[in-house]
């Protein structure tokens, strides 16, 4: 492992009965209000006016920013930046999955900016300063209510990219498995593959000597594989989503990358893809992460027959390690499609017409990757296997 520093200053509140805290969280910051959510799940399961009588009762100003999108815009964080300093906003609550989170961390940069939001996403400039914010989590798969990472997309360039500062820490996230209930079946296979990819970014890193964060990796992928089929059969389980919950969190949270980045480069490819596609983040990464995979395994193939032989307890007697490593990749698609998640592009329609233009976004700023530096052909080569 390399040297690290460690910094996550999000207070979580965990469980049943938690939005109540809000009381005593939201006062720190202010009394007005902005409520950030998305296209109206929270209507639907009753959290939006559990919210707002909690607000009430505390007297707070109220302001609103519904409809972000999954995959969210940039023009809607900048309508919320300009609800911010039109209103002179004192704190921000993001209500809903990754997407309103990541809108949300961008808003509160882009409030106490006077350029573009955009700036930040293309790292043209830095946050040098923002709005506090919180969040109440309805949906387990990003890690965003406790990191400071934000993804979002320019539909005018068909551009999506991650980007993130010391300022887009939320000061708080509540997670009740509560909110996660209504998630349906779809959005509940994405954030489990998501979760799931996020400590496999994580796993097939750049470091040596890792052995507590690679039993760790393991240990958490275990147990969402162990959980996970019996939720996709018994949505409204309370205690399967409870774990599902913290999983997806400690997938991003920064605990699992502990002296290491981790490789990356299937989130890129798969944020062009959704760039040009505007297909579900998880869906898309669902298909490719075993092809790259199969293309890295070359690399350091030790490393999948300790993925193969931990994580799904493949019996390598008698077998190179090769053979153990590539039933390790066929026993992990085989487990997302076993829960239903998509295995070919051609399942959201896509063909081979922009392979060279998703390619050229994910390597826009060169080589991507840390497991392995794969440039625009190693990244067609992946897209092509995906078809
Ligand atoms: O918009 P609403 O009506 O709320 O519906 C949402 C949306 O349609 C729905 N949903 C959320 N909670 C629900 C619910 N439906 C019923 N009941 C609930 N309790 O689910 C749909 C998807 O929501 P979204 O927020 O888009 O999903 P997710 O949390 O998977 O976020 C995906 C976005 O996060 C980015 C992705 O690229 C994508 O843009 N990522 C962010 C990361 C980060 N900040 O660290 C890391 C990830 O790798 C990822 O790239
Ligand atoms: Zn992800």
């Amino acid at each position: 492992m390399n040297e690290f520093t460690f910094y996550n200053p999000v207070k979580l509140l965990f469980g049943k009965g938690q939005l109540a805290k809000l009381t005593e969280e939201l006062p720190k910051y202010g009394r007005k209000v902005l409520v950030v959510y998305g296209g109206g799940s929270i209507k639907k399961n009753g959290l939006y006016d559990e919210l707002m009588n909690v607000l009430d009762e505390m007297n707070m100003e109220v302001h609103e920013l519904a409809n972000v999108e999954p995959n969210p815009r940039v023009s809607t964080a900048r309508k919320g930046a300009a609800i911010c300093k039109e209103k002179e906003i004192d704190v921000l609550l993001a209500v809903g999955g990754g997407s309103v989170i990541d809108c949300t961390k961008l808003i509160a940069c882009a409030a106490k900016y006077d350029g573009d939001a955009w700036d930040f996403v293309d790292k043209s400039a830095r946050p040098v300063d923002a709005l506090p914010f919180g969040t109440v989590l309805t949906l387990a798969a990003t890690g965003s209510e406790m990191n400071s990472g934000s993804v979002i997309t320019n539909e005018e360039t068909q551009e999506k990219y991650g980007w993130g500062s010391s300022f887009s820490f939320p000061k708080f996230s509540i997670l009740d498995p509560t909110y996660t209930l209504s998630v349906p079946k779809d959005q509940t296979i994405y954030g489990i593959v998501d979760m799931m990819s996020h400590i496999l970014e994580q796993y097939f890193n750049e470091a040596t000597n890792t052995p507590i964060q690679d039993e760790m990796c393991e240990g958490v992928l275990r147990a969402i594989m162990k959980d996970a089929p019996k939720l996709i059969e018994d949505l409204g389980n309370y205690e399967l989503r409870k774990t599902m919950l913290l999983g997806g969190t400690l997938g991003l949270n920064g605990f699992l990358r502990l002296g290491y980045t981790g490789d990356w480069a299937t989130h890129e490819i798969e944020h062009a893809v959704s760039a040009v596609y505007d297909i579900p983040h998880a869906g898309g990464l669902a298909i490719l992460f075993p092809h790259w995979m199969r293309y890295n395994l070359h690399v350091n193939p030790e490393r999948f027959k300790k993925f193969a032989e931990n994580v799904f307890g493949v019996n390598g007697e008698g077998r190179t390690t090769e053979e153990i490593a590539v039933e390790g990749i066929e026993r992990l698609q085989s487990f997302w499609s076993s829960i239903g998640a998509p295995e070919n592009l051609a399942d959201y329609n896509i063909d081979k017409t922009h392979i060279s233009l998703m390619a050229e976004k994910a390597t826009k700023n060169g080589e991507i990757g840390r497991f392995s530096k794969l440039n625009k052909s190693d990244v067609e080569a992946i897209l092509t296997a995906s078809l």
